[in-house]
């Protein structure tokens, strides 16, 4: 039997692309979006696309009676970090309350994995490099704070109620398939900015500070090509969950671990300048 999947915010960037990749592998696919960033012409046609916000309750709990999924993938969020710091009541609403409804009609409706794209900004400014998993959390702003306060939920479900659930970090998503690319409206990622000076779209890109102490003097972020975020998503209902532990000798007890924190990163931090010349 095909594993069904349910895709939140798979008419946006990334999400386009895991569905993309689900389909690929023989997934039979359901998208959830709302369109209020993502574009419908963004979802693959063998994807069924259901129009609808996260947190309209009724909507998803006849949606998952009816496509009776095996996993959630859940992209669906606002995601700049500026207009959340404007509109920190706007993230919170969708990030963690609609996110939450969502959460609710999933373990009522016994669904058994759950995979969430959280992001870096759960750290906030880390004190060492390289950051693993076990770096302390601490935000910045109210788009990190949303996602970290997501993932607690998440992971405190994935202990009460049987739900395994996987949570991704990851920094910038880059890059572009043969299918696929990035288009937000407004348009804050490097990347794609460049490339709008490049086509004459726009007349300049800004560099915000070139004093910093790092090759290039600007700032060094990490970059991570959409197909590799999105192949880990795949992967990512394939991760097991649940270890057995062995006390003195004899298998006094079998521990589940229910939820996993996973840190994607290709380990090379990039300066703006050090991409533009990349790009040109
Ligand atoms: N782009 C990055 O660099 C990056 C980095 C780390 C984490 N993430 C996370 O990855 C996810 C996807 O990011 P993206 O860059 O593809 O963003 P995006 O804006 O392109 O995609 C988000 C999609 O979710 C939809 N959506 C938003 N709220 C919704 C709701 N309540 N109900 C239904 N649909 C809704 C939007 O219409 C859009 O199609 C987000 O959760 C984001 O926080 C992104």
């Amino acid at each position: 039997m095909t594993a069904r999947v349910l895709v939140t915010g798979g008419a946006g960037y990334i999400g386009s692309v895991v569905v993309d990749q689900l389909l690929d592998r023989g997934f039979h696919v359901v998208v959830l979006d709302d369109l209020s960033t993502g574009h419908r012409g963004a979802v693959a046609k063998d994807a069924s696309f259901v129009e609808g916000n996260v947190g309209d309750r009724a909507l998803i709990e006849a949606l998952l009676e009816r496509e009776r999924v095996d996993a959630i993938m859940h992209l669906a969020a606002f995601a700049l970090v500026p207009e959340s710091v404007a509109q920190p009541e706007k993230y919170r609403a969708n990030n963690v309350t609609a996110a939450r409804v969502l959460l609710d009609a999933a373990v009522r409706a016994n669904v058994r994995r759950f995979v969430f794209s959280s992001s870096c900004a759960v750290y906030g400014h880390p004190a060492t490099i390289p950051i693993s998993e076990d770096t302390p959390q601490a935000p910045v702003n109210p788009y990190g704070e949303t996602k970290r306060e997501f993932e607690r939920v998440l992971s405190e479900y994935g202990l009460r109620r049987g739900l395994a659930a996987v949570s991704l970090r990851y920094f910038n998503a880059a890059g572009a398939t043969e299918r696929r690319g990035e288009d937000h409206d407004p348009e804050t990622h490097l990347i794609p900015n460049v490339l709008a000076v490049a086509l004459g779209k726009h007349r300049a890109v800004d560099v915000f500070g070139t004093d910093y102490p790092t090759p290039d003097g600007t700032a060094v972020r990490d970059y991570i090509h959409v197909a590799d975020i999105a192949d880990a998503h795949v992967r990512a209902l394939d991760v097991s969950l649940v270890n057995a532990r062995l006390f003195a000798g004899a298998l006094a007890a079998v521990v589940a671990w229910r939820t996993r924190n996973v840190f994607l990163t290709i380990g090379v931090g990039m300066g703006l300048l050090w991409i533009l010349q990349a790009m040109w």
